[in-house]
C-alpha cells in the first residue's frame, strides 16, 4: 500500500500542477473578457450622457411666468443647428453658427419679402426698430380670443412685444443657464425676435398656465383650436414641428405670427414654413 501511494504521488502531483495551471489560465482569459466588456458598457453610458439635458431646460420655475418668455418648459435634446464646419471648402453662403451667420452687420432697415416683414435668424431688425405692439395684429387677436371664447376656450396673449433691450436680457439669461448652443434653438437673439415686430404673440390658454411654453400645449384642446383656426384671423404657427432646420427655431405650439391680408390662410393651405413659402430656404 505504501509502495504503491510512493509509486503514484508524482503522478498525482504533475495531474495537480496541470489542473492549477489550467484553472489559472482559465481564470485569465474569463478576466480580460469581463475587463472587455466592462469597458464597453462604460463607453456606451457615456455616449447617453452626452444626450442628457436638464429637466426642466433651466427655466427657473419660481418666477412669474411671463418673466419666463419664451423658454420651452420641456427638456430639450442637445443639438446645435445649422453650424457649418471650419474645415469645408469656402462657399458663397456665409458660414453660420446655430444658424446665426457669422459676421452679421445690423441693419438700418427691416428686411421685406414679397411685401411681408421677416425676421429670422438671416433676417435682423435694427436694435432701434422699437414700434411697439401692432394695433392691427393685436385686433386680430382680440378678434380671436373672442371666436375661441365662444367655443369656451379662453385664450390669453402672455408675451407679445419685446422691444431689443428686454430680448438681450431674456436672451442673456437663457445663454447663462442652458449655455449658448440650447438657448439659440429656442430664443432668438436681441434683434433677431419676431416679437421686436410687434406682430407675434405667444398664446395659451387662461387656466391651463401649466401648459403654458410647452409642447403639450399644442395637443390641448385650445392648442388644437389654434392650429385649425388662428389661419382665418391672420396669423400662422411659426415654429412648426420638424422645421427646425428651416425657421431656426424648435417647435414651439405658442407662438403665433400675425400676417397681413389672407397671407396667413394661403401659408397655412400651403403646409409649409412662412420661409418655404416665401422662397427664403
Ligand atoms: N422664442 C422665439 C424664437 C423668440 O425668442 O423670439
Ligand atoms: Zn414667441
Amino acid at each position: 500500500m505504501n509502495s504503491k501511494q510512493q509509486k503514484k504521488s508524482p503522478l498525482v502531483v504533475i495531474v495537480s500542477i496541470s489542473c492549477v495551471l489550467l484553472i489559472a489560465i482559465l481564470g485569465s482569459v474569463y478576466y480580460k473578457y469581463e475587463a472587455a466588456q466592462s469597458s464597453e458598457s462604460q463607453n456606451n453610458a457615456k455616449d447617453g450622457q452626452q444626450q442628457e439635458v436638464p429637466n426642466n431646460n433651466g427655466v427657473d420655475n419660481s418666477s412669474s411666468k411671463t418673466n419666463d418668455v419664451e423658454a420651452p418648459k420641456e427638456p430639450i435634446e442637445k443639438k446645435p443647428i445649422e453650424s457649418t464646419p471650419q474645415t469645408e471648402p469656402p462657399t458663397t453662403e456665409p458660414k453660420t453658427v446655430n444658424g446665426y451667420p457669422e459676421e452679421q452687420q445690423s441693419p438700418t432697415e427691416p428686411t421685406y419679402v414679397q411685401g411681408v416683414m421677416i425676421v429670422n435668424k438671416k433676417n435682423p431688425l435694427p436694435a432701434t426698430y422699437n414700434k411697439g405692439e401692432d394695433p392691427v395684429a393685436k385686433a386680430a387677436f382680440d378678434k380671436m380670443a373672442a371666436a375661441a371664447k365662444e367655443e369656451g376656450l379662453e385664450l390669453v396673449a402672455f408675451s407679445g412685444f419685446r422691444s431689443y433691450e428686454y430680448q438681450t436680457t431674456l436672451y442673456d439669461r437663457y445663454v447663462a443657464k442652458d449655455g449658448k448652443d440650447a438657448a439659440d434653438r429656442y430664443s432668438a437673439r436681441p434683434g433677431y425676435s419676431e416679437h421686436q415686430t410687434g406682430l407675434a404673440f405667444d398664446i395659451g390658454e387662461k387656466g391651463r398656465e401649466d401648459l403654458w411654453l410647452t409642447s403639450a400645449f399644442g395637443e390641448s384642446k385650445a392648442g388644437q383650436w389654434l392650429v385649425n383656426n388662428a389661419h382665418k384671423y391672420g396669423f400662422i404657427l411659426r415654429y412648426p414641428q420638424g422645421k427646425e432646420e428651416i425657421t431656426g427655431f424648435m417647435y414651439e405650439s405658442w407662438h403665433f405670427r400675425y400676417l397681413e391680408g389672407d397671407l396667413a390662410t394661403k401659408v397655412y393651405n400651403s403646409g409649409v414654413t412662412l420661409e418655404e413659402y416665401l422662397g427664403l430656404e
